[in-house]
């Protein structure tokens, strides 16, 4: 039917577009890897600091900043507005795996991949200055007898605050720590997580994250999650047409002034018994890592927003 040279020529395509595929999936995760080796070098940039004093023995920005965070969020006190809705974009697509879930000595830190389709989620509308990319994620906790999460809402702590940072486009160029010296840089969501005994929506991704959380209960330890896994999961399916915005900072030394906060108004209910696997972590000093939340800092005349349901 077919002569040699033509089979020959057949199998050279296949041979070349089978060399495409793993040429373009080793790009992506050195990509990937990449970013993991550059939040190492911002977590070791930041030295070494602890939550003894819930950060009120940080020194430089962290002590004279002026828009710090978190801060105590009010619906009474804030400038109630409306807002477009903050756009999604691949939330819900696979993200490729795995994702690596690395115990920092301050909190279970999971570098985001880009999707399957080799795109990252990324975010825009609502009150933020721009397009933002994920980045990574992380979560802020309590202990067995205290809640944990870093801002508060109406006076109330919840048990667990999921942070989902994302980079400014117009930084793409640039890495997370050197988009954090521009006041645009970055966009933080904040999800707010609360334990309950008795759940009716179930949280898989979440659990499947909360299941690893053991492997990593050393400082400096890592887990790859290997399941399906999307950044919508990390969103615990709160009400995002709710939510707080304004300017602050991050939450850990160097405390930089370049955060547009999006606080979601609506907490999710998780198994308390999944919730606990975070106090069994340890920092540096081989210590429990619980109660890593910084305490509550000055609004100082910010404008505080308000997107009521
Ligand atoms: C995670 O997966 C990568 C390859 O994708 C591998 O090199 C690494 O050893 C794995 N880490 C753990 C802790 O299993
Ligand atoms: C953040 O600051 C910028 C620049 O001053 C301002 O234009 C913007 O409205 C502020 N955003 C929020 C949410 O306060
Ligand atoms: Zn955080």
């Amino acid at each position: 039917m077919y002569d040699s040279s033509r089979s020959g020529l057949v199998l050279q395509f296949l041979m070349l577009a089978a060399l495409g595929i793993v040429c373009s999936q080793a790009r992506l995760s050195e990509i990937y890897f990449n970013d993991i080796r550059a939040e190492e070098a911002a977590e070791q940039a930041s030295g070494s600091y602890n939550y003894d004093q819930q950060g009120k023995d940080w020194e430089g920005t962290c002590q004279d900043g002026l828009q710090q965070s978190p801060i105590a969020l009010s619906s009474s006190q804030a400038i109630v507005t409306s807002a477009r809705r903050i756009a999604f974009y691949n939330y819900d697509e696979t993200l490729q795996s795995p994702l690596v879930m690395t115990n920092n000595g301050h909190t279970a830190n999971i570098v985001l991949p880009p999707t399957r389709n080799g795109q990252r989620p990324y975010i825009n509308g609502g009150l933020l200055p721009g397009t933002f990319e994920a980045q990574s994620a992380h979560f802020h906790w309590g202990s067995s007898s205290s809640k944990g999460s870093e801002h508060t809402i109406n006076d109330n702590r919840y048990d667990v605050e999921i942070h989902i940072v994302h980079k400014n486009l117009r930084y793409s160029d640039k890495t997370v720590a050197e988009a954090s010296e521009y006041w645009d840089g970055l966009a933080v969501l904040g999800v707010m997580l609360r334990a309950v005994n008795r759940v009716l929506s179930p949280h898989l991704g979440l659990i499947g994250i909360f299941n690893q959380l053991p492997q990593i209960a050393q400082y400096g330890s890592s887990t790859n999650l290997t399941g399906r896994y999307s950044a919508q999961q990390l969103l615990a399916s709160v009400n995002t047409n709710h939510f707080y915005s304004y300017n602050g900072s991050l939450t850990t030394p160097d405390c930089a002034e370049s955060v547009t906060w999006t606080v979601f108004g609506e907490a999710a209910n998780l198994p308390r018994r999944h919730i606990s696997k975070f106090w069994d972590l340890q920092d540096s000093r081989e210590q429990s890592l619980v109660n890593n939340y910084r305490a509550i800092q000055d609004i100082n005349d910010r404008p505080v927003y308000y997107i009521p349901k």
